[in-house]
């Protein structure tokens, strides 16, 4: 499952996961752990060289489950401070890094080749991760309607309505996420394509189910 941020994208993979029996797999939450890493060793965000040798010692570990989160660094519970506004400023940049998607990518393959049937959210999983899934989905929306979603989630959440700056923040992310030259966010080919601007999660996660069943014959 590719796509870029605030198209329903988790929520929908983790409900996917289970009503297949599926283990999940968040790979943005990987990229954000090794960011954390990158920050709290005082390692400069734009040195790329140096972004890559502190991340070669990542000590990191990540849960399948799709029931329970768990997301560590160094033993320690990282789920909220991953999703911090400097890790997000940072991601981009440290997710760039070609050792960086390297290491990832090879994690991500061994955890979920691991899994009997798994759900992989992320950028690149269609494309370079497993471009051999049995079923590839790129979900998309216009910038407005994330922009919307992220700042209804921040206002949920008690971090304040700032609607022109999330908007702002959802191009600069996509502009630099689909740019990048190592595995730029893109459909895969024979990716599934389905636009959630004018659905709610239900009608996506029905849409995404019924591309499931018929592609893979699996009964739900
Ligand atoms: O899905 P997310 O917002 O948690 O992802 C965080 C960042 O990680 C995002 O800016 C792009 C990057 N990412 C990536 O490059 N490749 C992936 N497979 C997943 C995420």
């Amino acid at each position: 499952m590719d796509g870029p941020s605030g198209t329903g994208k988790s929520s929908v993979s983790k409900r996917l996961a289970r009503h297949l029996g599926a283990a999940y797999l968040d790979t943005g939450a990987m990229y954000r752990i090794a960011t954390l890493h990158v920050l709290r060793r005082g390692t400069d965000p734009a040195d790329a060289d140096a972004i890559a040798a502190t991340v070669a010692d990542l000590p990191w570990s990540i849960g399948t489950d799709p029931e329970v989160e768990d997301i560590r660094l160094g033993g320690q519970d990282v789920r909220e401070e991953i999703r911090g506004a400097e890790v997000t400023a940072a991601v981009s940049a440290v997710s760039a890094v070609p050792e960086v998607r390297e290491l990832l990518v090879a994690a991500q393959q061994r955890l979920g080749l691991a899994a009997h049937r798994v759900v992989v959210e992320g950028r690149d999983i269609g494309t370079a991760v497993f471009p051999e899934a049995d079923v590839k989905i790129f979900l998309t929306a216009s910038a407005e309607a994330r922009a919307q979603r992220r700042n209804a989630q921040n206002i949920a959440e008690g971090r304040g309505d700032n609607y022109d700056a999330v908007l702002a923040s959802v191009r600069r992310r996509d502009h630099l996420d689909s740019t990048r030259a190592v595995s730029p966010l893109r459909a895969a080919d024979d990716a599934v394509v389905v636009d959630t601007s004018d659905m709610n999660i239900d009608e996506v996660t029905a849409a995404l189910t019924a591309v499931v069943t018929e592609q893979t014959g699996a009964a739900l």
